[in-house]
């Protein structure tokens, strides 16, 4: 902390949550029926969604504020080129919805994209009998769609786009597909395939569809993205003088990890669920808590959290103790190794931070400073979490490429100035 750390306070609403609207988007293609959806996000990789629905000729109309899908009914263009921008998302769902159409695909994304791995996918889509070929196993990608079969197959890491692109095929296959997860990953595409009227049961660890046709429901209100949520959260809680509320947030289980490890590490937190549908959602208020202590975080649990790993380290920076996130290899596929770029980059600012093996370590608490400049490696998370570290540290520098924020959050530049004035 700095005496001259700059306060937080107010009330911001996040923009609707990244991950349900990818998936009404990309599931509006298979179902039937149409969807009035309120609060789709207007971030960048949820409008890569959008271009690849329409690209592959699913029907989309603004009425206001609202986005009206029409549902496909998985007839869809024979062949073409899918520009995934910077979406991970978007890219591993569409490979297993287009492995089980006939026609050929080639799916494509920016230099960052170009740079993740694919063939975690593309493996089990080819055991289920689809045509798929990767670049040295990254995009671009080119799917060929077959008749498909069923597996029975443990994934190899708990990842929700992994899953949700193998449930996506599983559902276009003949006979079951049961999948089981090393640990719980997030849980929206079983949500809403349910409510589609897939056949799809699950239990504890495990997943099974079964061939289905879906019709997408006649209404739904996207919650806030938790994600974004965490970013002014978790820097009220370190940055003195700090109160913030989030209006209409998600608080589905599987990704508000974030919430019970700040509450381990003693922050002082208010959640009031006020609502169920589609998903549970509500309010959380989030003070300055002067006396924070590290934690452990288990492997286990970097799945509900696995997106806001920058934005806690940077809170370990300021709570007693060596905190310890057990599990994080997967941070090193993100859109950048995102363990390089927090302990290089807040590291510059003073923070003690290392890994070890596939842990991340953080000594606190260590006052953070100003350098020349910062860089975000084009990755919208770590240029947030810089640009809140800064807030703390009572200082401006310049951080490269810090409009790649719009990634997940286009008015998070907006809400700060807000919450800061
Ligand atoms: C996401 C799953 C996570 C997460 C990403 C969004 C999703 O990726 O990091 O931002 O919407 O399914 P992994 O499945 O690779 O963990």
């Amino acid at each position: 902390m700095s005496p001259a750390s700059r306060s937080l306070s107010g009330v911001f609403t996040p923009p609707g949550d990244k991950s349900i609207s990818h998936r009404v988007g990309l599931f509006s293609l298979l179902a039937g029926g149409s969807c009035r959806v309120e609060n789709y996000s207007p971030c960048a990789d949820c409008q890569s969604t959008l271009g690849a629905v329409t690209a592959l000729g699913g029907r989309l109309e603004r009425r206001g504020q609202a986005l009206v899908l029409t549902g496909a009914q998985g007839r869809l263009n024979p062949r073409a080129e899918v520009d995934c921008g910077n979406s991970g998302t978007t890219f591993r769902l569409l490979m297993g919805l287009l492995a089980g159409r006939p026609g050929e695909y080639r799916l494509d994304g920016d230099e960052s994209l170009r740079r993740r791995p694919m063939e975690r996918v593309a493996a089990p889509l080819r055991l289920m009998g689809a045509g798929v070929e990767t670049t040295e196993g990254r995009p671009p990608v080119t799917i060929r769609g077959a008749a498909l079969r069923g597996i029975d197959y443990d994934l190899p890491v708990a990842s929700a786009q992994l899953k949700s692109s193998l449930l996506l095929a599983g559902l276009q296959a003949v006979g079951p597909t049961t999948l089981r997860e090393p640990a719980p990953s997030r849980d929206h595409s079983e949500r809403l395939l349910v409510s589609c009227g897939a056949a799809l049961t699950r239990g504890g660890g495990w997943v099974r569809v079964e061939p289905s046709s879906l019709t997408l429901p006649a209404t739904l209100r996207v919650p806030g993205d938790a994600s974004s949520a965490a970013f002014f959260l978790c820097a009220a809680a370190i940055t003195p003088g700090s109160r913030v509320a989030a209006e209409g947030v998600l608080l589905n289980p599987t990704r508000v990890g974030f919430l019970t490890v700040l509450e381990r590490m003693g922050a002082r937190l208010t959640v009031n669920q006020q609502g169920t549908e589609p998903e549970e959602w509500g309010r959380v208020e989030a003070q300055y808590s002067l006396e924070l202590t590290a934690t452990a975080i288990a492997a286990e649990e970097v799945p509900l959290l696995v997106d806001e790993v920058p934005i806690l380290a940077l809170v370990a920076t300021q709570a007693q103790g060596v905190t310890v996130f057990h599990g994080v290899e997967e941070l090193r596929i993100k859109e950048t190794d995102r363990l390089a770029a927090i302990t290089s980059q807040l590291g510059a600012m003073g923070a003690r931070l290392w890994t070890e093996g596939d842990r991340l370590l953080v000594q606190g608490p260590t006052p953070l400073t100003v350098p020349e400049r910062l860089e975000s490696f084009g990755d919208h998370r770590i240029a947030m979490t810089l640009r809140l570290a800064l807030g703390l540290a009572g200082g401006d520098c310049p951080i490269s490429d810090e409009g790649c924020a719009a990634i997940s959050y286009p008015g998070f530049a907006t809400d700060l100035w807000k919450l800061s004035a």
